[in-house]
């Protein structure tokens, strides 16, 4: 039997390993998510034969099970596609505060089996800190649903010396984990390192606001399975240690690629209050607006009925409007006349990363179709006409030229480069980060007012009428 279990949890690490690979690119994560659901079951059925072999009760599994399927299934099935990055959120601090319960109740074991004096300084550190990550993992991941669900405002909220405070506590806390290694008898310590945790996860996310939501997320992503990482040491369960260290490397990654993204350093988000000063004001330079041009779908028509080369370029809107299908028909249309057709994805549009690739992809989207920021900006004075589709900050022209802009320094897909920029959106309105958007009153800009998809319908309508 102890064999048999041993070959699950091989199985499960290894499937992790290799789901997380297949992953990393669009032909194959549907597979990747495949594998690793049979790591899962690996590791569930693994699981079950300790608790078998214990002579355990399988109850309190059971009902777990129940009760997340109660929970989970609906709110899976139910969830937008624009809400899944508020999903994700929750998802990260559901894993933080179940590595905080899984070192406390092991901490109540150890005191029910002998008494906590038996307890390593290595046991000590590895329960405090699954607590303390997975505090700090679970408040801050509520903080940052509130702000992409907008129940919070996604401004910056700075205390006065907020970052002093932060750092003085953090030090405290660690002191504190090293004390409670020393001494895992003194459980008031643990108690209150906990509440503490509580509130630096509150306090450590509620600064950060607007365009830097990306990293925070990426950040708590990887702060879970530190967690859970953490969790596996304190209960000696490998196959939690790999998949927590797995979750915590691939989150470091993520967060790395976001931050090279928005150019900024991990330091700089967390502890500069980027926007703090304008709080969601207009922005973008206080320079004289001029007007605003428009164009209705069939001026559109005409436009693109003409161009040699466009560029689409999605952005939230698109996940909002639900255009994919609908502008997937019309790039099949162009290139049946002959246009160059291409979408260019900039790693931060939409609410989550990754958001437009699996949008498009959903509408079966060509992945050749498919070009990065760094890829059109070098070519994109020769697009006859850019489309930004819902796209506001990521094409926000202010971000390279407005040194006073709080997104200053964010590399943008350059739209306004192009020949000619047509804006699909419902109103002169600001994104996420709520700052005007200079791109709007450019020369060679023009709005095209209304819901996006039903804008790309009645383009896709003109050219059929043709
Ligand atoms: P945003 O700057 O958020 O702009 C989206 C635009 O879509 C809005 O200005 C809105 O304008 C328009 N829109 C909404 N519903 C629409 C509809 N039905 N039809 C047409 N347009 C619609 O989006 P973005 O350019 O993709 O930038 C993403 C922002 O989110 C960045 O600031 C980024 O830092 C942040 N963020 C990203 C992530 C990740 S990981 N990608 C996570 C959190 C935050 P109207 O209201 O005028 O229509």
């Amino acid at each position: 039997m102890d064999s048999i279990r041993i070959l699950l949890l091989l199985v499960a690490a290894a499937c992790f390993i290799m789901g997380l690979k297949l992953l990393g690119r669009p032909e194959t994560a549907r597979r990747g998510n495949l594998v690793s659901s049979l790591g899962m079951l690996c590791a569930v059925l693994g699981t079950a034969l300790v608790v078998w072999e214990g002579h355990g009760s399988f109850t309190p599994i059971l009902i777990g099970i129940l009760a997340g399927a109660v929970v989970g299934i609906p709110t899976a099935k139910k969830v937008k596609m624009t809400a899944m990055p508020e999903m994700v959120a929750l998802f990260n601090g559901f894993g933080g505060i179940a590595s905080l319960l899984v070192g406390w109740s092991q901490l109540h074991s150890m005191n029910v089996s002998g008494g906590v004096q038996f307890l390593s300084f290595f046991g000590g550190i590895s329960i405090f800190l699954a607590m303390l990550i997975g505090g700090i993992t679970f408040t801050g991941s509520l903080v940052a649903f509130g702000k992409l669900a907008g129940h919070i405002p996604t401004r910056p909220i700075l205390l006065p010396n907020q970052n002093l405070i932060n750092g003085a506590v953090l030090l405290l806390v660690l002191v504190g984990a090293v004390f409670f290694g020393l001494h895992p008898d003194q459980y008031w310590i643990f108690l209150i390192a906990a509440v503490i945790s509580l509130g630096m996860g509150i306090t450590a996310v509620i600064p950060i606001g607007g365009a830097d939501m990306p990293v925070v997320i990426s950040l708590l992503n990887s702060y879970s399975g530190l967690a859970a990482c953490a969790a596996g040491l304190a209960v000696q369960n490998n196959l939690l240690i790999i998949t927590g260290a797995l979750v915590g490397a691939s989150g470091i990654i993520l967060t790395n690629i976001m931050c090279k993204a928005m150019n900024r350093s991990l330091a700089n988000v967390l502890f500069s209050g980027f926007g703090a000063v304008t709080s969601g004001g207009a922005g973008g330079g206080g320079q004289e607006k001029k007007e605003a041009k428009s164009k209705t779908p069939e001026d559109v028509y005409y436009l693109l009925e003409a161009a040699n080369s466009v560029v689409f370029i999605p952005g939230y809107g698109m996940a909002v409007a639900q255009a994919q299908h609908a502008v997937r028909e019309l790039a099949d249309i162009l290139m049946e006349n002959g246009t160059d057709v291409k979408f260019a994805i900039h790693p931060v549009a939409g609410r989550m990363p990754g958001h437009m690739n699996v949008l498009l992809a959903e509408a079966n989207v060509d992945y050749d179709q498919l070009v990065t920021m760094d890829d059109i900006n070098p070519i994109i004075d020769t697009i006859d006409v850019a489309v930004v589709i819902g796209a506001n900050d990521v094409v926000n022209p202010a971000a390279r030229d407005d040194p006073d802009s709080p997104i200053y320094g964010m590399p943008i897909i350059e739209a306004d480069r192009a020949k000619t920029v047509l804006i699909l959106k419902r109103s002169l309105g600001s994104g996420f980060a709520g700052i005007d958007n200079p791109l709007f009153y450019l020369d060679n800009g023009y709005m095209v007012f209304g819901d996006a998809k039903k804008t790309l319908e009645a383009i896709v309508a003109e050219f059929k009428e043709d």
